[in-house]
């Protein structure tokens, strides 16, 4: 059964056609989610305390449920991080919905990527330009990084289909498919120098997407009011939630060794359909181990060519990162941490809570490990 990993022929892990808009009961919220920037400058967020308590028993339709869990995670995260201030409660008027379609969604109850990224789309005008549904503070860039971040996933699209109906047509041209979805996805990274602005990526952008889970500016995580007596540690958005890159690995058999346990929690972050695409891979008869079973040049050459792709693209990741993050929170340090921004909270740890580069390199390396040497 194909449709159990919920991916479109045309649009891959996105959510085609998200919803705009919801009838009657939960627009209270969208008007909110809309003029977010607004609120945050003049505290309207407090407002969150006043609100009614929704209720999302009459959401049915699944993209109903996946624009409810787009609007209160960016409402949320809009919450906890205003002005800079960290708020360790989310009132009931948003935990309580939040977590209702959360459990309804198999997602956890924070802004995910596949929220800020696979349903935060619309279509601008009628030649498929795409637009954001919510931004956060932080305008071009805000847009542009998510934009781009779809654009990127976008061009994993055909290949991810591909695999979901197991159409490769042979290993070898199968291996060559993913190439080129690889190195399409690298060019379409490189939209993001054009479109993001580092010191407004890292000053103005980066804290709404921070999560509290290994984030020292919440160490305990946040109380869900109306949920639970304890705080609760939940992890930011990143795309190491996005599973094409997952789906690769399991594919190529490359396996990360003390990096495993991260991107395994990043799973839980991932829309459950998608996740089980990535363990229907990884439970598949090793890839690898039949090639090298093979000794056929032709086929460990395309297998190679694969596995450079994506070291590549990984190398390419990594120089983004020390563009966004490293040079602008070295920045921040130099001057005494501006009060605005994730300042230097999140030098050396990323949104999603990892040690960055420590784990970004060493899963690069990983990767390059799995190349298969010429005997
Ligand atoms: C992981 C930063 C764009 C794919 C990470 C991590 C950081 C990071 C810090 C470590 C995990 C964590 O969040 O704790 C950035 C920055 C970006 C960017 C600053 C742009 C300005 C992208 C894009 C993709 C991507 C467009 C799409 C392919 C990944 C993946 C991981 C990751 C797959 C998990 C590690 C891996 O599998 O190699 N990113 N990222 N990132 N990012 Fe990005
Ligand atoms: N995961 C990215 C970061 O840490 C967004 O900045």
């Amino acid at each position: 059964d194909f449709d159990v990993f919920d991916i479109s022929e045309d649009f891959g892990f996105l959510l085609e056609e998200p919803l705009v808009g919801f009838t009657l009961i939960f627009s209270l919220l969208m008007m909110q989610c809309s003029h977010l920037r607004r609120i945050l400058f003049c505290h309207i967020l407090d407002k969150s305390k006043q609100m009614p308590v929704l209720s999302p028993d009459l959401l049915s339709d699944h993209r109903e449920l996946r624009l409810a869990h787009l609007a209160l995670g960016f409402i949320s995260m809009g919450y906890v991080w205003q002005e800079g201030q960290h708020a360790p409660i989310l009132p009931k008027a948003l935990a309580l919905p939040f977590w209702l379609v959360s459990r309804r969604l198999g997602l956890p109850p924070i802004l995910t990527y596949a929220d800020s990224v696979l349903a935060n789309w619309k279509l601008k005008d009628p030649t498929g330009n795409m637009d954001l549904i919510f931004s956060f503070p932080g305008g071009d860039t805000c847009r542009g990084f998510f934009i781009v971040s779809l654009l990127v996933e976008m061009a994993a699209s055909p290949v991810m289909h591909a695999i979901k109906v197991s159409n490769l047509t042979g290993i070898k041209n199968g291996l060559i498919k993913v190439t080129q979805s690889l190195k399409k996805m690298k060019e379409k990274f490189k939209f993001m120098h054009n479109h993001v602005e580092p010191a407004a990526f890292h000053g103005k952008l980066r804290i709404f997407v921070s999560g509290w889970r290994d984030n020292p500016m919440l160490p305990r995580g946040v109380l869900y009011e109306g949920v639970s007596d304890e705080p609760i540690l939940l992890s930011g958005g990143s795309a190491a939630q996005s599973s094409a890159i997952q789906c690769f690995d399991a594919l190529l058999c490359i396996k990360h060794e003390e990096e495993t346990a991260f991107l395994t929690r990043m799973r839980d972050y991932m829309p459950p359909a998608h996740r089980q695409l990535i363990e229907t891979l990884s439970a598949c008869p090793p890839l690898r181990d039949f090639i090298l079973s093979c000794s056929n040049s032709d086929l460990c050459q395309a297998y190679n060519s694969c596995v450079s792709a994506l070291v590549d693209l990984r190398n390419y990741h990594l120089n983004t990162v020390t563009k966004y993050v490293i040079i602008p929170g070295n920045y921040a340090q130099s001057v005494g941490c501006p009060f605005r921004g994730v300042g230097t909270a999140l030098n050396t740890t990323g949104t999603g809570g990892s040690n960055l580069m420590v784990f970004l390199k060493s899963v690069r390396n990983t990767t390059q490990k799995a190349l298969i040497l010429e005997r």
